[in-house]
């Protein structure tokens, strides 16, 4: 169904690729209004977006003529969605902080409309914290993304996320969302095309068939690991010890009971791009479990339990190989001298990075909703305050996705 777009075009060199889109909108039947911005007008010209529109362009808050005839209020009502194509940095910025200072951050704040951006950046620009940052804001506010893509950038030697979609994509994400589609189809997250592996809870090994070894673990920090990896768009696949908790939205969840399906179950699901290994696996579990209920005999001294070592699955995804993760990333709940002995059980594991968590009694971390670490990496230790479990999950994702894009191109 034809509908009416504004498009806003940014100030950077995909601004050229933005004339090809309004040609790809009208292909498919829809009206196509233009704003550009001033730097906009450095890579294309009002004359040009005029042409392939068939309709007047609007560069200026404060042209009078424009004001009179349709002012920025007008423009951002008499329209069913509005793309931002390119979406500088400047752009995104100043979206997410409600500034109007010129004609189309004016138009974005004035409108309902659903609102679709195509952001396109430097890369280290697009892996900047404060980017970053901006972005959650904005998805937060509900606005929708599509891209950026991977690859070679106009700068030469620059390669990396931060390509703008291309028309066909951008066209394509305009008729999804005015087709109803959800936000969450659109929303591409920093973590979107990733598939991230968590392990959470504890484990349970049987003595017999009715009585087993466990430990305290909630998995109340796995489950958040998982639910936060998922808001940042990855897939995720969370393989859960025997907990009370209900599984995540939008995360595939496999129950397991012991170490040796955990160790099964995180084995099929690789490849991974990411793995968190928070579950509280238990190191031992009984050498021969009876297949019958242990019972007791009068005056004879109950059977030891003969324990047998449960494989390390951090330790066995850790090791290196086609298969193993980019990004390994541990636990370390410890009592005492936390980061000394999280520096040594990254190395010991082979993990990218402990999440060291002081569980002394005191703390209330077990079972507890907030959790005090400490970021144990090859560079440094990361002294954390003490915050939620969820937030505490929101900084581990983000981390993550921050390391991918780093040391990654594939986005
Ligand atoms: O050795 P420790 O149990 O303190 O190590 C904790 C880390 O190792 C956690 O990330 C935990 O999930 C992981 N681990 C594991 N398999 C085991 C034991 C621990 O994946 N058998």
């Amino acid at each position: 169904m034809a509908r009416r777009i504004l498009l806003i075009i940014g100030g950077g060199i995909a601004a050229y690729k933005s004339l090809d889109l309004i040609r790809r909108l009208r292909e498919r039947g829809h009206g196509v209004r233009v704003v550009l911005t001033r730097a906009a007008q450095e890579f294309i010209t009002p004359l040009a977006a005029g042409a392939l529109s068939n309709d007047r362009v609007f560069t200026d808050l404060f042209d009078l003529d424009d004001e009179r005839e349709i002012g920025h209020i007008r423009l951002s009502r008499e329209t069913d969605l509005i793309v931002v194509a390119p979406a500088t940095a400047d752009l995104l910025a100043k979206l997410a902080t409600g500034q109007a200072g010129d004609l189309a951050t004016a138009v974005l704040l004035a409108s309902d409309k659903p609102v679709l951006v195509a952001p396109a950046m430097n890369p280290r620009m697009w892996q900047h914290p404060a980017t970053r940052r901006n972005l959650r804001q904005l998805a937060a506010d509900g606005v929708h993304f599509i891209g950026p893509n991977s690859g070679e950038m106009a700068e030469r030697g620059e390669a990396g996320p931060g390509r703008m979609s291309e028309p066909t994509e951008i066209a394509e994400a305009v008729d999804r969302l005015l087709a109803g589609g959800t936000a969450r189809a659109l929303a591409e997250g920093p973590l979107s095309g990733r598939h991230v592996l968590v392990t959470s809870g504890p484990t349970h090994e049987p003595i017999d068939p009715v009585r087993y070894i466990a430990n305290r673990s909630s998995g109340k920090q796995g489950h958040a690991i998982a639910t936060a990896a998922a808001a940042l768009g990855a897939r995720v696949t969370l393989v859960s010890g025997p907990v009370a908790l209900p599984d995540p939205e939008g995360v595939t969840t496999i129950a397991v009971t012991t170490a040796a399906q955990m160790l099964e179950a995180v084995r099929a699901a690789l490849p991974a791009d990411v793995a968190v290994f928070a579950a509280a696996v238990a190191d031992w579990r009984v050498a021969m479990a009876p297949d019958q209920k242990l019972k007791k005999a009068q005056g004879t001294a109950p059977a030891p339990l003969v324990l047998t070592e449960n494989p390390d699955i951090l330790k066995t995804i850790a090791v290196p190989g086609p298969k193993r993760p980019a990004l390994v990333i541990g636990f370390a709940a410890e009592t005492e001298n936390v980061v000394a002995h999280a520096q040594k059980k990254r190395k010991d594991k082979g993990a990218d990075w402990i999440v060291a968590n002081d569980v002394s009694p005191a703390t209330g971390t077990f079972g507890g909703d907030r959790n005090t670490v400490h970021l144990v990496t090859a560079e440094e230790a990361e002294n954390w305050p003490t915050q939620s479990k969820d937030e505490v999950a929101r900084r581990i994702v983000l981390r993550a996705a921050h390391f991918l894009a780093a040391n990654q191109t594939d986005v």
